[in-house]
């Protein structure tokens, strides 16, 4: 049966590339983005029949409930599946004792408030497949969100900030999960593996040993294979657990 996708941050990365082989497998997908007509890989893809391209910026209240509407008039029989895969990096290089406030903040606008706001107003588009059918939601986690995986102050290099967003955003998909467990919703935070695309642009990043499209492939199969075990789990891209 066909399955109909939302993807936040698909102008790029691995965000496009979830939507480049949901759409190959023949399902449907509302493609968020910030600026739909700046991403030319997106713009290949959209046909307004499997793939819809949706504006979508994952800090603006206004833009959340837009896209909102528009997707719950596209989609009158709802949603599956929600992959909240936009975030940011924030600033390289910065460790516990130099991040600003204002750092964090920022960060967590995104990666934190962000997925929590489009969750929310994505609810009831999920909610329309009923309770007999299971509704999925993938949270994009890191393993730099794992405390007890971390290693040094400064999270590898990727700033405290990323990393202290990761973790919450863990949290935050283990109480929705625990919320909206009843309702038939499996919601889990996925690590997509170490991954070349621009979020990784820094000295090294191009050693980044996992390709899009094996990421891809490996998080759709986990996607494809839950079962209400599941629910509040955290899984890299091979379906492996994660050390929380
Ligand atoms: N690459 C890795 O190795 C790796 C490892 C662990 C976790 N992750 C996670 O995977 C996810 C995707 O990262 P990526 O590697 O594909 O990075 P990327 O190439 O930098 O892509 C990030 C995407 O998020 C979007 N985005 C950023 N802020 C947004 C906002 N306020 N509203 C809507 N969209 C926004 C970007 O849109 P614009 O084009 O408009 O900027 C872009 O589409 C992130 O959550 C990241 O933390 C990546």
């Amino acid at each position: 049966m066909v399955k109909t996708y939302i993807v936040t941050g698909a102008s790029r990365g691995i965000g496009l590339e979830f939507v480049e082989q949901i759409a190959a497998r023949g399902d449907i997908v509302f493609a968020c983005v910030r600026n739909p007509d700046s991403s030319k890989g997106l713009q290949a893809l959209i046909d307004n029949k499997r793939v819809f391209g949706i504006q979508l910026d994952a800090t603006c209240d206004k833009s959340i409930k837009a896209a909102a509407e528009e997707i719950s008039s596209k989609a009158s029989e709802g949603v599956d599946i929600l992959i909240n895969n936009a975030g940011i990096g924030g600033t390289m290089g910065l460790n516990v004792e130099n991040t600003s406030k204002e750092e964090y903040l920022k960060v967590f606008e995104t990666n934190v408030t962000g997925v929590s706001e489009v969750l929310k107003a994505f609810l009831p588009i999920l909610r329309k497949r009923g309770q007999e059918n299971v509704k999925k939601v993938l949270n994009m986690s890191s393993m730099l969100g794992s405390i007890a995986d971390m290693e040094t102050g400064d999270g590898l290099g990727f700033g405290s900030a990323y990393c202290v967003s990761k973790a919450a955003l863990n949290m935050l998909t283990k109480m929705f999960a625990s919320q909206l467990a009843k309702e038939n919703f499996i919601v889990y935070s996925s690590h997509p593996g170490w991954v070349k695309t621009e979020l990784v642009k820094h000295p090294g990043g191009d050693d980044a040993p996992t390709e899009k499209k094996d990421s891809i492939a490996g998080q759709l199969a986990k996607l494809d294979s839950l079962t209400a075990q599941d629910n509040g789990g955290f899984f890299d891209f091979n379906g492996k657990p994660m050390s929380w």
